[in-house]
């Protein structure tokens, strides 16, 4: 990149991050419960695309698109990825609602139109400055390349796809109690008494 390029993009950034911040401060308090405006959302868009290097943005996935493939990338993007990001992609969940900016509807334009590599690099590297995480080890590149897949295939999930993942979502205590539950009923054992309250968000 020539240096003019670079001055001319850090001082666009600088310029993004001090209206983005200085708006969100005058109406916001700095919550992550608002929304980013649109001349935010923008301009932190280009400059992450500008900031991942080309040749990670024309890498090709290398992993062939089988239902086997398709069905572990299911699998743990329930887990690792779902409690932002929901199972369907649509972000609608209770983190990704509190988190500023929000997961983005994955299903959707904006996020089909980037590049295989460009997804591969977001997921190994994390967006810096929001809740995206980097994966890193044990986190394999094969796994990455598979959620690339998986991610191309959420504009078509089905509902009973939608349902499979449920299987595969993080679990707390409370889930874990009624699994064990179900599966005394099942099996015709007494069922326990309950004896602490209900805990509900
Ligand atoms: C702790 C919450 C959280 C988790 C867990 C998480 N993400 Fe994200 N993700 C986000 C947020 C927030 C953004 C939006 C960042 C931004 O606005 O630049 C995001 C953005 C993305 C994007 C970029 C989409 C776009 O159009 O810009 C991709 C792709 C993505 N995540 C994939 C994944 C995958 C795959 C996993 C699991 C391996 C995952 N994320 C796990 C919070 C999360």
């Amino acid at each position: 990149m020539k240096g003019w390029k670079l001055i001319l993009l850090l001082l666009v950034v600088a310029a993004g991050l001090a209206i983005g911040a200085g708006v969100s401060m005058l109406h916001n308090g700095l919550s992550a419960h608002a929304t980013p405006t649109a001349m935010e959302a923008m301009l932190a868009r280009n400059a992450r695309h500008l900031a991942i290097p080309a040749n990670a943005r024309n890498e090709h996935n290398p992993v062939t698109p089988s239902d086997q493939n398709l069905q572990e990338a299911m699998a743990h993007f329930a887990d690792h990825c779902a409690p932002c990001h929901g199972n369907d992609g649509s972000g609608d969940t209770l983190y990704g609602r509190g988190l500023y900016p929000k997961p983005p509807d994955l299903r959707l334009a904006e996020t089909q139109k980037l590049s295989d590599g460009e997804l591969y690099w977001i997921i190994g590297n994390g967006i810096r400055f929001t809740g995206m995480p980097g994966f890193v080890p044990p986190h394999r590149p094969q796994d990455d390349w598979k959620l690339v897949l998986f991610i191309r295939h959420l504009p078509q999930l089905t509902m009973e796809e939608r349902v499979e993942m449920e299987r595969d979502n993080p679990k707390g205590p409370h889930e874990h109690v009624e699994d064990q539950e179900e599966k005394d009923f099942l099996q015709g054992k007494p069922v326990q008494q309950k004896t602490e309250s209900e805990h509900h968000h």
